[in-house]
């Protein structure tokens, strides 16, 4: 049943659709048309539209995605690798250190996670180093 009604829009309708549709024979066709014959047209048009776009949406660059993959958005970008090096004499001044770099006294944590955690939902916070009392 669902395969002959299937069989009959694609056999029948489809065709008899397609040849009753205002379809130009010119570009310049396009501008001779009628309101109506655009309405008409418009449907098929939008489909069209659809498949191309779908067609062609695999090959499109996907920035944002690669934005948002980005860690480090504002620090030491001119350098080709931000490295830090703390001595362990230094480490009793300070104990919390950022790891969501966004710290404005990176790589010391200035507290910025906290704004980062209520704007996008993330639970980022800084590493806290402790001394063993002994
Ligand atoms: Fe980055 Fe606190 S500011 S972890």
């Amino acid at each position: 049943m669902v395969l002959e009604s299937l069989a009959r829009i694609v056999k029948v309708q489809l065709p008899a659709y397609l040849k009753r549709l205002p379809l130009p024979e010119s570009v310049g066709g396009f501008l001779r048309l009628t309101v109506s014959e655009w309405l008409r047209l418009l449907p098929f048009l939008g489909v069209l539209a659809l498949l191309g776009y779908l067609a062609v949406r695999p090959f499109l660059p996907k920035k944002k995605q690669q934005k948002d993959s980005l860690i480090n958005l504002k620090i030491q970008k001119e350098n080709p690798k931000v490295v830090n090096e703390i001595n362990i004499e230094d480490l009793c001044l300070t104990k919390a250190y950022c790891r969501c770099w966004r710290s404005k006294t990176f790589p010391v944590c200035d507290g910025s996670h906290n704004k980062h955690n209520e704007l996008t939902g993330d639970n980022v916070g800084p590493l806290i180093l402790k001394k063993k009392e002994v």
